[in-house]
This record gives C-alpha cells, sequence and structure tokens, in this order.
C-alpha cells in the first residue's frame, strides 16, 4: 500500500480549486449523458419486442426515481440548463468553431424539443397518477398524434445525443488514450442513437398492428392516460413552461445587450501585444475573446476553457491593478508551477485599464483553432515521469581544455546517458548544453514510467563508468553528474517556430525535475527522487533516505529521496518487480 497514501488536505484544497463552472458543467452533463444512454438502451430493447421495452423501463424507472439519484438528476438538469444560459450571456466573441456553436444551439434546442415529453408525463404522474409508459407513449406517437410529433422526438433524440457526444469530445480530446479510443466511441456514437430510434419505430409497429378497441381498453383508456381536461390541463401547464423557457432566453439577449451598452459606456481600454499591434477593445473582454474578435492569432488549444495554459501572457509593467485570478485560473497557473502574479490566462483574463503583455506561446506552434496537425502533437495533458541530467563540472573542464576536446567528452556523456534512458525505455528530449531532459511515461503505465526513470539512472551510472575507465587516460578526475526525478501531469506538444519545432513538456514537474537535480550538490548524492515518484514505483518508504526540502517557487515542502550511489537503484527497482510479479 506504499503507493497508495491517503489523499493530504493539500491535495484536497488543490482539488477543490481546481473545480470551476465548466467542471460543474462537465459533471452534470455527464449525469445527463448517462441519463440519456439507459434511455437509449431502453429503447433499444423495441428490437426485441414491445414486452422487452416494458421490461426495461421498470428497472430505468426504478434507478432514476429513487429519490438520491432522482435529487441528483434532476438537480444536473437545472444547473446544466442554467449553465448553458449563462454560457450564452458570458460568451462575449461569437466567431466559434462549427462544433462549438452547434453544441450551444443544440443544447439550447433540447429543452424545447423535450419539455412537452418530459413534463407531459411526469405531470401526468405526479398530479393524477397515472403511469405513462412505452404502449401509451407509442400510441400518442405513431397514432393518436400528427406525423411532426415524431419527427419532433427523433430531433429531441438526435438532439441530445449529438449534444453530449460534442461534450464529452471536447473532454476528452486532451486525454492520452483518446486517440486509440476514438474509432471505438464514434462507432457506439452511431450506432446506440440508431439501434434506439429503430426500437422505437420497432415499439410502434407492434402498437399500430395491435390496435384494435381492446388493446385501447387494456392500454390507452382515459383510467390509464387521463381524461381530456386532465390533458388540457397539462398541456396549458407544458405551454406556459416553453413560453417561460423562451422568455429566459430573451432575458439572457436582453441582458447582453443591456451589458453591452454598459460596457460602451464604461469606456474602451488598449491592449498591446508587445509586437506593436495594439487593439482597442470594450471593458469586460477576456483577452483572449480581443484576440480572437480583432483577428490577432493567439494559442488557445483548449478553446478558451482554463485547461490548457497555452494561452498564457506576460504582463509589461505594473500588474497590481489588475482582477486577481479566479479560482480556476488561479489552479492552472499553479499546476503548470507559475505563481508569478505577471504571468495570467488570457482566457481568464478580464482587464479594466490599458494592458501590455507578450504572448508566452507563438500562436504558429499551438493555433487558436487547436484542430489544426495531429491533436497529439498540439498539446495534451497526461502523466509523465521527468528526469534532468547534469555533467558536473564541464564547465572547469572547458577551461582546461581545447574546444574540441570539451565537446567531444560532453558529447560521449551525453550518449552514455541517452543510451541507458532509450534502453530503459524512456526518451531523450532535450539536450540543454551539458544536461539533459529525458521523458519517461508516452507509451507506458505510471508505475512502469517511474521504475522506467529509476532504472535509467541506475543504467547511466553504470554507462559513465565505463565511460570514465575508457578515458581514464584523458581525465584528470572522473566524470561525475547529478539526476533529478519527478512525475505528475504536464502538457506535452511541439513548441518553437514554424521549422524549428520539437516535441516536449512543460509543466511543473518538470520544473521540479530541474530543480531536484540541482539539489544533488547540495545534498552530496548523484540522484533525488521525489517521493511521489518512489511511491508510484512501488519501491517501500524504508528503501531509500528521506528528506524535506523547500522547492523554489513551491509553498510547501516536498519529501524526496537521496540515493548516493545510483546503480543501488537497479536492485531495488527489480525487487519491487520480482515481488509483484
Ligand atoms: S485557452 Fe486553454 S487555458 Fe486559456
Amino acid at each position: 500500500m506504499d503507493g497508495m497514501a491517503p489523499a493530504s488536505s493539500e491535495q484536497i484544497r488543490t482539488l477543490a480549486r481546481g473545480i470551476g463552472l465548466r467542471q460543474i458543467r462537465l459533471v452534470s452533463g455527464m449525469i445527463l449523458f448517462a441519463y440519456v444512454l439507459s434511455h437509449f438502451l431502453n429503447h433499444a430493447l423495441g428490437n426485441i419486442s414491445l414486452d422487452a421495452m416494458a421490461d426495461g423501463v421498470k428497472w430505468h424507472t426504478a434507478f432514476w426515481q429513487f429519490l438520491p439519484v432522482a435529487i441528483l438528476f434532476y438537480t444536473a438538469c437545472l444547473v446544466h440548463a442554467g449553465l448553458g444560459l449563462w454560457a450564452l450571456y458570458e460568451r462575449r466573441e461569437f466567431r466559434w468553431k462549427t462544433m462549438e456553436l452547434l453544441q450551444l444551439v443544440l443544447g439550447l434546442s433540447i429543452p424545447l424539443l423535450l419539455i412537452a415529453h418530459v413534463l407531459g408525463v411526469r405531470l401526468a404522474l405526479t398530479l393524477h397518477g397515472h403511469a405513462i409508459l412505452y404502449p401509451q407513449v407509442l400510441f400518442a406517437y405513431f397514432v393518436n398524434w400528427p406525423a411532426w410529433r415524431l419527427w419532433g422526438m427523433i430531433a429531441a433524440i438526435l438532439a441530445a445525443w449529438i449534444h453530449g457526444c460534442i461534450g464529452l469530445h471536447m473532454w476528452l480530446r486532451m486525454k492520452p488514450f483518446y486517440k486509440r479510443a476514438a474509432p471505438l466511441l464514434f462507432a457506439l456514437a452511431v450506432l446506440l442513437p440508431a439501434l434506439a430510434m429503430l426500437g422505437v419505430y420497432q415499439g410502434g409497429r407492434t402498437v399500430v398492428d395491435n390496435d384494435s378497441i381492446e388493446w385501447r381498453a387494456d392500454n390507452v383508456s382515459d383510467d390509464k392516460i387521463g381524461t381530456a381536461e386532465q390533458h388540457d390541463r397539462i398541456d396549458r401547464m407544458v405551454r406556459r413552461s416553453l413560453v417561460g423557457y423562451l422568455g429566459l432566453i430573451v432575458l439572457v439577449l436582453l441582458a447582453r445587450g443591456a451589458r453591452a451598452l454598459h460596457e460602451r459606456r464604461g469606456g474602451m481600454i488598449n491592449l498591446s501585444y508587445g509586437n506593436g499591434r495594439t487593439v482597442r477593445v470594450p471593458k469586460g473582454l477576456t483577452v483572449l475573446e480581443a484576440s480572437l474578435r480583432y483577428n490577432v492569432p493567439h494559442a488557445s488549444v483548449c478553446g478558451g476553457r482554463a485547461r490548457c495554459s497555452t494561452c498564457r501572457i506576460r504582463i509589461i509593467g505594473d500588474c497590481s491593478a489588475l482582477p486577481e485570478p479566479s479560482q480556476r485560473e488561479a489552479f492552472v497557473l499553479h499546476r503548470v508551477g507559475t505563481d508569478d502574479p505577471s504571468i495570467r490566462l488570457a482566457c481568464q483574463l478580464r482587464p479594466n485599464e490599458d494592458l501590455s503583455f507578450f504572448q508566452l506561446f507563438l500562436p504558429h506552434t499551438v493555433s487558436a483553432d487547436g484542430h489544426a496537425g495531429s491533436p497529439t502533437r498540439i498539446g495534451q495533458e497526461r502523466y509523465l515521469v521527468s528526469m534532468f541530467v547534469d555533467m558536473r563540472g564541464s564547465t572547469r573542464m572547458a577551461e582546461k581544455r581545447l574546444p574540441f576536446d570539451t565537446v567531444f567528452i560532453v558529447n560521449r556523456f551525453l550518449g552514455a546517458v541517452s543510451a541507458a534512458v532509450l534502453e530503459s525505455g524512456g526518451r531523450p528530449n532535450q539536450f540543454v548544453g551539458d544536461g539533459m531532459l529525458a521523458l519517461f511515461g508516452l507509451t507506458v503505465s505510471r508505475r512502469e514510467a517511474c521504475r522506467q526513470a529509476l532504472r535509467a539512472a541506475a543504467l547511466i551510472a553504470a554507462n559513465v563508468e565505463e565511460l570514465n575507465n575508457f578515458l581514464s587516460h584523458d581525465l584528470r578526475e572522473p566524470i561525475r553528474f547529478g539526476i533529478g526525478i519527478h512525475g505528475g501531469e504536464v502538457i506535452v506538444g511541439d513548441i518553437g517556430y514554424r521549422d524549428h519545432m520539437v516535441f516536449t513538456a512543460l509543466g511543473d514537474p518538470v520544473n521540479v525535475a530541474a530543480r531536484l537535480q540541482d539539489m544533488t550538490k547540495a545534498l552530496s548524492c548523484e540522484v533525488v527522487i521525489s517521493d511521489e515518484v518512489r511511491a508510484t514505483a512501488g519501491l517501500s518508504a524504508e528503501a531509500l533516505p528521506q528528506q524535506e526540502v523547500t522547492i523554489r517557487g513551491r509553498n510547501d515542502p516536498m519529501i524526496v529521496r537521496s540515493v548516493t550511489d545510483a546503480r543501488t537503484l537497479s536492485a531495488l527497482v527489480t525487487d519491487v518487480a520480482a515481488a509483484a510479479a
């Protein structure tokens, strides 16, 4: 259970700080999607028989009408619809991507398409005690009502499904597994509604075929579905709800107009991009919205959802007058390892005064539409283990040798390190002078990534020892090195400019690994490993000496493990791997 330390209060606070409106919208949307999925599966039973549909609906209603679940479901309905209206009000820039626009239009139209069905069934039960089930609903759509109502229901099914699928796609597209799972998910996304609609059709045909005086007496008599007066009463309530919902949309549009007027009166501000470009915008726009409105290229991989941090800007000059970062913005900035008040997310910052800044990511690197190029290279959040390796004393060595000799030795060192990283399953990523960043976990699990990094550290020690023997006649003192290893969620993608792009990882764990490598000097050891990597690799807490250290840029101290001789790591990893096998 070493790797399963209970979540600390700091971790819980960090998690809570990461919850914003988008996260609430996502969770409420998932609950509604689960409901739609369950309903579709029930519809699909119509392909077997009407009785199968009737059996299925018992399970469906037993679950969704179980009081705690029902409370959760209706809360999710209200919250999700409310957040949809809020998004309509809040969004200043309507030059959206087709998918975003489609999602908004479908989302707003779902209540219009479904109110009559949902309220009709719900009110019949609540007000008059009539359980409206498949036979009654199918009779209404296939026998009693005009055909356009059936088409309306099909439109509602498709709207709800497509809206949910787009939401899931937007959420999952930056997850590592998504590229692999996408074909299967797409097949399910097409198959399920097709089966559901076919099931409804088959059920409807059965009702039509069985339609007779006796069948109607058993299934759609007044005591089953209510009298004409009761229907009128429910219809009136449905109409009022529809008018109320449309009124809400009109209110939101009016509020947008009033806000635009107010902002125009409130004045305009200048946004200077630090490259000579300045735009004049009304107060209240986010910096990213201003960039989109005035066609200034601006990196924004997640589309302004405060998830990717690629829209980051550095404020030039005084930033004390800027609005404080929201909880979500502060969380994202903290996650990428910056507590510098001059770094802000352009998609969250709404300046009230003139502002000068420059963009930290070039828009050519990560385009504002977020769709150009391969999605895995644009920017993806994932867990990686970062390892920094640095050669000690290369500056001193350069002072005493010919440049050619120094380059030769540094190259041999980096070759030995790279070979160890590759042999362990990692990826040499960046060479900075005589140091290197290596990444582990691009294709393997967290645990395996941590073990690979520890094995690589041991192999580096072995390779460097071999190199020292080989160069013994040439070196006054053997080559020494320092290694820092830390793991965590990072953003991986292509960084650079036009033809000079490199694939790399950004984020707090990478910075921490670099600091841990630095710390090997102070701790007089070869390797410093974060306790997170030690625990994830499955090494016992007693395996390595523990230290509490302060990392620059982090408020809380961090537990690390120091390793005097990197070669000892090989046996430790082999032991835990063997014990697990
Ligand atoms: S665009 Fe992704 S965080 Fe701002």
